[in-house]
């Protein structure tokens, strides 16, 4: 966390032979939560990570999970993965029969529930259901790929669900997810995000350290926060 604002880091950005090294910087740093970005083949054309490899960086890391379940009927796989009351289960509302139910379900499993938005779904879409979720994770790229370029009118979206949430009294974070990087921070903190989603264009970058990239990270929400 960095002055209220928590980094969660993306683990399909991470470079992956090189895991061991990245994973002890990421430790010892301001990251927040391990970001897996599960992916079905179906709502996105490509498939990431299941809870084997998931549970192999649960096991070697102290940090909680923030699941993201890119997956038609999420429910079939619920039970598939390890958790406990500090991770976040986040589940797409384009890809759910019934939402609701499907929120409860993840609420007896005693985790933070949290619904995502494609760049093209409104936000009047959680109308009746925003009572009931942790997070909300805003997406600023269409799900699915890393290094996707911005969908901009995506933004205005964090700076309207925060007034919803305002006006309701509600504690529902506002995470942000795809494109987060030096371009983008300052405005997305600015328009009320809670939560940001660090991947291959802010924290994993191929020619920074991760360290060189949370400073600059750190100096972008501050010009975000003045
Ligand atoms: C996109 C994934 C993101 C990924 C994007 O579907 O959900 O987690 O980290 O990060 P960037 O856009 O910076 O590569
Ligand atoms: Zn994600």
């Amino acid at each position: 966390m960095y002055k209220n604002i928590l980094l969660s880091a993306s683990v399909m950005c991470m470079d992956w032979f090189d895991i061991k090294n990245q994973m002890n910087v990421i430790e010892k740093s301001e990251i927040d939560y391990l970001h897996f970005d599960i992916i079905d083949g179906y709502f996105a054309h490509d498939f990431t990570m299941g809870s084997s490899i998931i549970d192999v960086f649960r096991q070697n890391s102290k940090l909680p999970s923030d699941y993201h379940l890119m997956v038609e009927e999420p429910a079939r796989i619920f039970d598939t993965f390890n958790t406990n009351k500090f991770d976040n289960i986040t589940i797409h509302q384009e890809t759910s029969r019934n939402l609701h139910r499907n929120i409860m379900s993840l609420k007896n499993k005693k985790v933070k529930v949290g619904v995502a938005l494609c760049p093209a779904t409104p936000i009047s879409t959680l109308e009746y259901i925003l009572d009931d979720l942790d997070l909300i994770i805003i997406m600023t790229v269409n799900p699915g790929f890393k290094g996707q370029p911005l969908v901009p009118q995506a933004l205005r979206k964090i700076s309207d669900l925060k007034k919803l949430i305002n006006r309701m009294k509600l504690k529902a974070k506002i995470s942000v997810d795809g494109y987060v990087n030096l371009n983008t921070i300052p405005e997305m903190v600015s328009a009320g995000a809670d939560i940001l989603v660090l991947g291959s264009t802010g924290l994993f970058q191929k020619n920074k350290s991760i360290q060189e990239s949370i400073i600059e990270i750190k100096e972008s929400i501050d010009k975000g926060l003045k």
